[in-house]
């Protein structure tokens, strides 16, 4: 059967780093309240120059030349992304451009935090229907240009940045021992809207709008879906925890990440944090995490990897890949 097997990775992120104790002459806060309730302590914002778009084609790039491709070799582009350039065009499509890439299609996928989760799925699917040999799945976000900087509960959680996956068409034999994406398991669920949402948008406000989170509210329902959704992705790979090398959740809240793993019986030691140094960059955060742990040596060739990941709508999902 066929797989969607990841063949290179890659990550960008703007210039500047902003530091917890940044924030104390802004807002009402300390480092020490900051790093205890989420483990952030620096996180990159844009310049005026820094784009989504930009980001998005630095992170590609930097996949592609891991793959040791070229964007000629590229079908398609998913970019999963709450912070466009533009309401559209899709700012995969500018991404697209900006490879010189004018063959193929690329569109925006847009599931929040869980952005990049959904986008590796429906790669996998566009991949195993053979719409597309090679895709190149981006996570790129500039949540500074939506929050609301004087709102200290949100200001200080979030940061700009951006990951890609080249994910490639490969042989399996159908079995958990092939590499490639194994399993996945997307939920969603609008009740929980006003949880954590922007405030505008063209056909409401016709503002760009600020984001707003109710962070206790979301704090309470994220470990048990987000514990739900890998348990449902391990039954259908027919694994339990233990047969994982490497967890790489969401990085919103350290504390989040900490609590889901011991539920699931994760390891410590398998799991990759790396929210103390980009704070959440959304959809960015689970292919940021990736290619720092695949950098640095921890996930290698053969490893048994789950992403997961969960925020507004709410959004949440785990995929399952082989690397
Ligand atoms: O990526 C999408 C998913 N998003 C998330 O997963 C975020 C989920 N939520 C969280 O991570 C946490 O709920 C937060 C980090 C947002 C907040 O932590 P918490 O432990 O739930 O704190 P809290 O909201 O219960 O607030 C505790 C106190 C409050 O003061 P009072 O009411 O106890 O007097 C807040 O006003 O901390 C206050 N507070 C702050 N103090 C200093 C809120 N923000 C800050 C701040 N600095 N930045």
């Amino acid at each position: 059967m066929i797989r969607s097997v990841v063949r290179g990775t890659g990550a960008a992120l703007p210039r500047r780093i902003m530091k917890n104790a940044d924030f104390e002459g802004m807002v009402e806060t300390s480092d020490e309240w900051i790093a205890q309730r989420t483990g952030i302590r620096q996180r990159h914002i844009a310049a005026d120059d820094e784009t989504t778009a930009s980001l998005g084609e630095a992170a590609a790039r930097a996949a592609l030349a891991d793959a040791g491709l070229t964007p000629d070799d590229i079908d398609l582009i998913v970019l999963a992304t709450s912070t466009p350039n533009n309401t559209f065009p899709a700012t995969a499509v500018e991404i697209q451009n900006r490879l010189g890439m004018h063959h193929g299609f690329a569109f925006d996928m847009q599931a929040v935090c869980s952005g990049f989760v959904y986008a590796v799925t429906t790669a996998d699917l566009y991949i195993r229907g053979g719409l597309a040999k090679r895709v190149l799945v981006i996570g790129s976000e500039t949540f500074s240009r939506i929050l609301d900087w004087s709102d200290r509960s949100t200001c200080v959680l979030f940061g700009d940045g951006a990951g890609a996956l080249v994910l490639e068409a490969g042989e399996g034999a159908g079995t958990i021992a092939d590499r490639g994406v194994l399993a996945a398991s997307l939920r969603s669920d609008g009740v929980h809207k006003d949880k954590l949402f922007v405030d505008g948008g063209p056909s409401t406000t016709g503002t760009v709008g600020h984001l707003r989170m109710e962070g206790r509210e979301v704090f309470k329902h994220a470990v048990g879906m987000i514990t739900d959704v890998i348990e449902a992705t391990f039954s259908a790979a027919g694994i339990s925890a233990a047969d994982l090398d490497w967890f790489v959740p969401h990085q919103a809240n350290k504390r989040i990440i900490d609590a889901s793993a011991k539920k699931l019986g994760i390891a410590e030691q398998k799991v990759v944090v790396t929210v103390d140094l980009h704070g959440n960059t959304s959809a960015a955060s689970v292919p940021l995490a990736l290619s720092v742990a695949v950098a640095d040596g921890r996930i290698k060739k053969g490893d048994l990897v789950l992403l997961e990941a969960m925020g507004g709508g709410f959004t949440w999902g785990a995929v399952l890949v082989r690397w």
